[in-house]
């Protein structure tokens, strides 16, 4: 019989994700196969392995082999109709949980949008995270809402105090125009499509879908999106609220100016834990610099 080191040897796949891998396949954890590499493998969970250790060898996301991915602590389950969410994205809640908490306590519940929600994953975790406040995901792709409506009901408490999540089909803010009371936001947080067209980075990311990386309209600097959000989001927001955008590492400057420009006040960039400025937030001013465009 196999024994689990050995396969793990030669079935050429990087230690870790030949460990999730096992993990997920056979319910051995991290340190029980680490303590027991002479665990013998039965033909059928051999077979199994092989199945699975195939797809992720042919370039498929681990993530989408096995059908989840954790985030920020939860476990997501997600499918080619949705990015596979990133630890970097945490940042982007953590920036999200931080500028909500700093807010002064107020009579109605707080507000938070979440911008092309895909799995759902920021959006969950917010909720999942901050029992009280109301959350509204929307997304272009109904495929993509119904991950999110599926995760959302399995990771969160059905007697959640800001109820449940709700969820839009839109493209960006077009069908918020008409949604009341929800549409003056406390916080919009955002991690639009922001690879830029022929990015050669695209070909890696080939079983993530096109819609998701670089968005409905691929652009060359990938920033479309980006300013888009930026332009009309402040009509969605209550005097003071926050916007906070995720974008590529080498965005930072480019979305600080654009936000700047269009009359946002306090933007700045926040590192991710490498030290790459990740996630640009910015605040709706109290007095109101233009109407901000709808459309
Ligand atoms: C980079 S993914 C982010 C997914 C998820 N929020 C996350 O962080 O893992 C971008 C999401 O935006 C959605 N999207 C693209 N264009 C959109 C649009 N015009 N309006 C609304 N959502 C859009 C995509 O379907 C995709 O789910």
């Amino acid at each position: 019989m196999t024994a689990l080191a050995d396969w793990m040897q030669q079935c050429g796949l990087d230690r870790r994700d030949a460990q999730v891998l096992v993990a997920a396949a056979l319910g051995l954890s991290r340190a029980q196969q680490m303590a027991h590499p002479e665990h013998p493998l039965e033909t059928t969970d051999l077979a199994r392995l092989n199945v699975l250790a195939s797809r992720v060898r042919a370039g498929e996301p681990v993530a989408y082999v096995l059908g989840e991915k954790e985030f920020f602590g939860l476990t997501f389950q997600v499918g080619p109709d949705v990015l596979i969410p990133r630890p970097d994205t945490e940042l982007l809640v953590e920036c999200a949980l931080h500028r909500l908490d700093a807010l002064p306590t107020a009579d109605s519940p707080r507000s938070v949008l979440d911008l092309g929600t895909g799995s759902g994953a920021i959006a969950v975790a917010i909720a999942h995270a901050r029992a009280a406040v109301q959350v509204w995901a929307v997304d272009v792709s109904d495929a993509a809402l119904a991950v999110a409506q599926a995760n959302a009901r399995r990771l969160l408490d059905p007697q959640r105090a800001g109820g449940a999540i709700h969820f839009v089909q839109s493209d960006w803010f077009a069908a918020l125009q008409n949604c009341e009371p929800a549409s003056r936001f406390d916080c919009i947080v955002a991690n639009p499509p922001y690879v830029a067209q022929g990015d050669p980075h695209l070909a890696a990311l080939r079983y993530e879908p096109a819609l998701a990386l670089t968005g409905q309209h691929p652009s060359p600097t990938g920033l479309d999106d980006l300013r888009r959000i930026a332009a009309q989001a402040g009509a969605f927001l209550r005097a003071g609220g926050w916007l906070l955008l995720e974008h590529g590492w080498d965005q930072a400057a480019a979305v600080g100016a654009l936000l700047t420009a269009q009359g946002w006040e306090a933007v700045s960039s926040v590192n991710d834990l490498a030290g790459i400025a990740r996630v640009t937030a910015a605040r709706w001013p109290q007095k109101v610099p233009h109407a901000p465009k709808i459309g």
